[in-house]
């Protein structure tokens, strides 16, 4: 299972990535905006390097049409390592599916993100993407259930052969994680504040230092 980072932090990114434990990095619009982002593209090209070996996944801003896949070609283009997020539909509803389609006959690594439903990720699959990202989060917010969601999706994509990865994205807490690997997850996209959390538990301290204080003691007799 691979995990992800869910952040534009450059020194998030170095840190998480000097644990061993990353297999990448996904952003956003709004994780860009809530990171301070100013400027996206030289941001993006940095964070890309940071994120390396790694995947860095970068959405584009274009709601469809040729203005994305032109964009998708560019954020590409910034670096091997680099997956592009097109959202499965635009605002109005439309189906970026084509566009997801074209990109990944050209080669570029894609990443269907802002699925909700079933549906979208079984039509995501069928355009070829190479992630699917269902927002777990989004989904229990609208009184739906994500893990339920990834699940099914993932049973399906097993029964058919397709080798989309689904990501599970969007979590909220600890919980959200560990539903999303119970349900079958390929990737999970945790942000930061998260994944401390999943490493800390207040017994693991004690029991650490419950060790040290015996060592300590040990080495004075
Ligand atoms: C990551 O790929 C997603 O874009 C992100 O996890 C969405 O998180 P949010 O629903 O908290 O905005």
């Amino acid at each position: 299972m691979k995990i992800f980072l869910d952040s534009a932090d450059a020194s998030q990114i170095k840190f998480w990535s000097g644990q061993g434990i990353l297999d990448g990095v996904t952003t956003n619009p709004l994780v860009l905006q809530r990171d301070g982002v100013t400027d996206p593209e030289r941001a993006l090209a940095e964070l890309a390097r940071l994120a390396a070996p790694g995947v860095f996944h970068a959405e584009v801003t274009h709601a469809g049409g040729q203005q994305l896949i032109a964009e998708a070609r560019e954020l590409a283009a910034l670096a091997d390592n680099v997956a592009i997020k097109v959202p499965v539909i635009t605002p109005e509803g439309e189906s970026c599916l084509a566009e997801i389609s074209e990109l990944t006959r050209a080669g570029v690594v894609v990443n269907t993100t802002a699925c909700l439903t079933l549906g979208q990720v079984v039509l995501a699959a069928k355009a070829g993407a190479r992630y699917i990202s269902v927002l777990v989060g989004r989904v229990d917010d609208e009184g739906g259930n994500g893990a339920e969601v990834l699940e099914k999706a993932r049973i399906w994509l097993d029964r058919w052969g397709y080798d989309s990865e689904l990501i599970a994205a969007s979590v909220r807490g600890t919980a959200d994680v560990m539903r999303s690997i119970d349900a079958g997850a390929h990737c999970v996209t945790v942000p930061p504040a998260i994944l401390a959390k999943l490493a800390d538990h207040k017994f693991s301290r004690h029991t650490v230092r419950e060790f040290l204080d015996a060592a300590a003691a040990t080495k004075a007799s």
